[in-house]
């Protein structure tokens, strides 16, 4: 994928630097940086400082992985849904003997020792202290800040590592990387009435209320997207949120919650789990609540797990994004759905594409095992994660991990009738990842629709987000006794992982695969007709009017908005036609837990493998 995928070779990596000449052999500067915008040089850090740093080895067969993932993923390919194995993906994606026996005599020679901290064995991480990082990567670690909040991280502007190494370790991080902390991706609320539903009219499908013109609950969403009320029942099927920088949902809040608005399904609930020391209990935060009510209060009956992940990765949010990937990959049974309502401006990995590039494969990879990766494509329309005026006459900012080709992004729509987009929905074209062959001829069709609006502004050959899109304004969320309206992307995430889960169940039910990596299905022809085209609307910033949300796909809304009754006539003749005997997930499925004991049980043994790891 690195080869295939990468649009913009960096600058800086790879540049290389003037031989030095600290030991015999000679060395290779991996990256060279000036410090962004935005974080403060303080001092140098201390000699005796233990710094946790993680070495990402070269992965063996890349290129395999991504034929392999489109080969289970295209819905025409006869292995359509014959999902690889852990041990599949883990042979592609380990290391060579070779790569592992060179870094591990080089840290030898240096007296380091190495845990592995992924289960293919392509990441290690090693503690030393901070004299000794700088003279093995003749380094200069020092602290900087992040100005926003006064957050230290400790960073080198170049490292560098034996030429012998060079084709064996990809990069290292925390090193030369300087990227903003993650945020959350809810941009407002407001305090408005919970509404109580009464039990006797909820009893079949009707037209869509009036009230869900003003504001969101489960009961809008089921009509508006045919979204079935019935509980699943499919043994196997699973649903994991995400949460990350202390936020959390508080079952009591969620029981209030479905009391009031689902009172046809009033004791749903979730597992919590941690990584990285993640807390899995307390006061509901505004993030982690609209996630679980709208996947628990929408996807009747799904085994539902929050995976809250904690700041003992000691480096912020990125270490907790690759370590929530690796305890995922590690677990014979990962979630079928993964919703994540957190992310990033693509433009702080631009420099040093790696890490980004790592994370994504890291999607592919669970895809290519039945995993669907899905993200908030971001709230502040062509201007980034969130509204920013910093772009202003300058070029469109595109989210990370939204620009990831092996991972669904999806943005928000408002308003009944008709539904448009929203303004905030993030959208459109990755500087990092090129355009990936399923969505060609959707997005040449958006392009030659645009014309010369925004020329400049963008990079037409990117990856194009997001690919879906939902209702995702004034979303009613129960905290604490108080009901609050949320509007986002981070709405519409966890209300389209919720539609997958279902389809996944009615799909487990009838002994075939879960659908995985969706996008392949989702562009290819004839799937369009199974979303409701937004055709109104655009996504403004930069001192723009963005883009507008046009016939077809569109970087504001996608192919639109699901119906849950035309996706599951899609994807029960898909399915059909490659993996009616799917055997790999469906054993995968079966082996998943089959009650919540033994769901629990998988669980903590795999939180225990997370803390061991560092
Ligand atoms: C890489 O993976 C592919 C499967 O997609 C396989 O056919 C190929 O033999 C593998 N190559 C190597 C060098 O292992
Ligand atoms: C490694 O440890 C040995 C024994 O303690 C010592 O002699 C040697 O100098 C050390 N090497 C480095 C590079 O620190
Ligand atoms: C950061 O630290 C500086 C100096 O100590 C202080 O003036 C400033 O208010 C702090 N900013 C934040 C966001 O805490």
């Amino acid at each position: 994928m690195v080869a295939a995928g990468l649009l913009v070779l960096s600058l800086f990596s790879f540049a290389l630097g003037k031989p030095l000449t600290l030991s015999s052999e000679r060395l290779v500067v991996r990256s060279q940086v000036d410090v962004p915008t935005g974080f403060s040089y303080q001092r140098k850090a201390t000699a005796e400082q233990t710094l946790n740093l993680r070495i990402a080895l070269t992965q063996s067969n890349i290129t395999g992985l991504e034929s392999a993932l489109y080969d289970v993923s295209n819905p025409t390919s006869e292995n359509y849904g014959h999902h690889l194995t852990k041990a599949e993906v883990e042979a592609m994606v380990a290391p060579s003997a070779e790569t592992v026996s060179k870094v591990a005599a080089w840290l030898g020679k240096n007296n380091i020792t190495a845990q592995t901290i992924s289960p293919a064995g392509d990441w290690l991480s090693i503690s030393v202290p901070v004299a000794q990082a700088n003279t093995l990567l003749n380094a200069q670690f020092e602290e900087y800040t992040w100005d926003k909040t006064n957050k230290t991280v400790i960073r080198t502007l170049a490292y560098s590592i034996p030429e012998t190494l060079q084709e064996h370790l990809q990069f290292i991080y925390p090193a030369t990387q300087f990227i903003p902390p993650v945020e959350r991706h809810t941009p407002a609320f407001e305090i408005v009435d919970l509404p109580r539903k009464s039990k006797r009219t909820r009893s079949k499908r009707a037209a869509v209320p009036a009230l869900c013109a003003k504001q969101i609950t489960p009961d809008c969403l089921q009509a508006l997207y045919n979204i079935p009320t019935t509980p699943a029942s499919a043994t196997g099927n699973s649903l994991g949120v995400s949460g990350f920088i202390e936020e959390i949902a508080n079952k009591d809040d969620l029981a209030d919650f479905l009391a009031a608005t689902r009172p046809d399904a009033p004791d749903g609930t979730f597992t919590a789990v941690s990584v990285d020391g993640g807390i899995t209990s307390g006061a509901g935060t505004v993030e982690a609540t609209l996630d679980i009510q709208y996947t628990v209060g929408l996807a009747t009956n799904v085994p539902t797990t929050f995976i809250s992940v904690g700041e003992n990765n000691k480096d912020g949010d990125l270490g907790g994004f690759l370590d929530i990937i690796n305890a995922l990959l590690a677990e014979d049974a990962p979630p079928l759905v993964l919703t994540t309502s957190f992310g990033f401006n693509e433009a702080s990995f631009a420099s040093q594409p790696d890490l980004a590039v790592n994370l994504c494969t890291a999607y592919g990879q669970l895809g290519a095992r039945g995993t669907t990766i899905l993200f908030a494509s971001g709230d502040g329309g062509v201007s980034g994660s969130q509204s920013s005026t910093a772009c202003d006459g300058a070029a469109f900012v595109p989210t990370f991990p939204s620009g990831c080709p092996f991972l669904t992004s999806v943005g928000s729509t408002q308003g009944i009738a008709p539904e448009v987009a929203a303004d905030f929905s993030s959208g459109g074209f990755s500087n990092i990842f090129a355009r990936p062959a399923y969505q060609d001829d959707a997005v040449a069709a958006y392009l030659s629709q645009l014309g010369n609006t925004n020329a400049g502004l963008f990079q037409t050959k990117g990856r194009a987000f997001p690919d879906v899109s939902t209702q995702g304004v004034q979303f009613v969320v129960e905290i604490g006794g108080q009901a609050q309206g949320v509007s986002g992307t981070s709405a519409s995430s966890p209300t389209f992982a919720s539609v997958v889960a279902l389809l996944n169940d009615e799909l487990l039910n009838a002994g075939k695969s879960p659908l995985g990596f969706l996008n392949p299905l989702i562009y290819s022809s004839g799937s369009a007709a199974a979303f409701n085209d937004i055709t109104s609307g655009s996504n403004p910033g930069c001192g723009t009017d963005g883009f507008p949300a046009l016939t077809g796909w569109d970087p504001v809304t996608g192919f639109g908005t699901p119906d849950f009754a035309k996706l599951l006539t899609l994807v029960t003749g898909s399915a059909a036609a490659g993996a009616g005997d799917a055997t790999t997930a469906a054993a995968a499925s079966t082996a998943a837990a089959t009650s919540t004991a033994a769901a629990t049980g998988r669980k903590h043994r795999n939180k225990a493998q997370a803390h061991a790891s560092h």
